[in-house]
């Protein structure tokens, strides 16, 4: 039995030791603080899990890669050929921030992948090249730089390239989420009833004209009510591409317009439908920093990836430097601190922006404050 002298004598290290070792070989923890120092405090150890990093990934390191693995992998090796970003605070789980995943992708002259679904929820922005095509759920979209293309969790779509020129696209996905929440899945082999029996197809057919989105969606504040909206599992956006001329003539509008001390000139995809964030899990933004315009600092928990799209210019988070120009990526993690900068005092510098923040609202956990130029912390949203 242990006396009060035990913990004079030492006795009592070598008792905490012991039993450090047995909570350990029954795969149990402690939950007590000993001192703030010590391995067992608790909330130390809750805060030590692997966190993401502020980090840049080049485009002019990636675009040599991507050309490189498409002369090496053919759609024959593999229907699959992108390159990840892998935050190095997380890897080796294959994530740009906690909850979000990010890929480039470079589709050949007339090549098409066979469709697929699933769980996750994407988005895809074009970089180069004309004639991206993503056919979704049966509307057909070919896509160039900065148009953005959804494909909604459980929705068929088949990526490639129906031109003659080489053509880049990124994409976000909400797949680290989903699989913390065992939530992943994919399904392949693809395939339509044709005269009672199931054809498998290598491309989907047509169901949707070709603008159907943008016919039905693109006047804000009208809808068609003879149409139904809920397509899909009716949680996403019915419009399944917004082309960059709107965002851009938009962005243009508010020029003048004092914005947003901590955001610039911010634009926020919607589901027209809806008004609501796009995904349940993900929102998008096109940011246009005016010249030399400079954010002030903000801090939220919800994490972002930011794709560079025009102009150059930096963002400094957590103290970390992050110089950007077109097509450059980088990762902004939720807590971190951080403001923009464009570098430019003639041009214009525009951001994408993929935020889990819709996630973080729906849970209640979502939290976004700023410093004013005096230094004040007030609260943002
Ligand atoms: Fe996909």
């Amino acid at each position: 039995m242990a006396t009060s002298t035990d913990k004079a004598t030492g006795n009592r290290d070598a008792r905490l030791a012991a039993l450090y070792d047995r909570l350990g070989a029954h795969d149990l923890a402690p939950y007590w603080a000993v001192n703030a120092g010590a391995d067992n405090d608790e909330d130390g150890q809750v805060l030590k899990g692997a966190k993401a990093v502020p980090y840049i990934w080049r485009y002019a390191d990636i675009e040599p890669i991507l050309f490189e693995a498409a002369e090496l992998i053919t759609m024959e090796d593999s229907e699959r050929r992108s390159v990840v970003l892998v935050n190095p605070g997380l890897a080796p789980v294959r994530a740009t921030v906690t909850s979000l995943y990010t890929a480039y992708r470079l589709n050949d002259p007339r090549e098409i992948m066979p469709p697929h679904r699933h769980s996750i929820n994407a988005v895809r922005i074009g970089l180069t090249g004309r004639q991206n095509f993503t056919g979704v759920e049966g509307e057909n979209i070919t896509f160039g730089p900065g148009d953005l293309v959804l494909t909604p969790a459980d929705a068929w779509h088949n990526h490639g390239n129906h031109g003659d020129d080489f053509a880049v696209n990124v994409s976000v996905l909400d797949l680290p989420l989903s699989e913390f929440l065992n939530a992943a899945s994919f399904e392949h082999g693809y395939a339509e009833a044709e005269d009672g029996a199931l054809v498998a197809r290598r491309e989907q057919t047509s169901r949707y004209a070709e603008d159907y989105s943008h016919r039905v969606y693109g006047k804000g504040g009208l809808m068609p009510r003879f149409l139904d909206h809920n397509r899909g599992t009716g949680l996403h956006s019915p419009m399944y591409v917004y082309r960059w001329e709107e965002t851009r003539e938009l962005l243009e509008r508010f020029r003048d317009h004092d914005g947003s001390p901590w955001d610039g000139i911010m634009l926020e995809y919607r589901d027209p439908a809806t008004g609501r964030a796009p995904y349940p899990t993900m929102t998008f933004f096109g940011q246009m920093l005016r010249p030399g315009e400079k954010t002030l600092p903000q801090t939220q928990n919800a994490s972002l990836v930011c794709i560079a799209f025009e102009g150059a210019g930096r963002t400094v988070v957590d103290g970390v430097t992050l110089d950007w120009k077109p097509f450059d990526a980088f990762a902004v993690p939720g807590g971190s601190w951080f403001h923009h900068e464009n570098a430019s005092a003639r041009d214009d510098a525009i951001l994408f922006v993929t935020s889990d923040e819709p996630t973080l609202r729906a849970l209640g956990f979502h939290r976004r404050q700023g410093r004013t130029a005096e230094g004040e912390a007030v609260r943002l949203d």
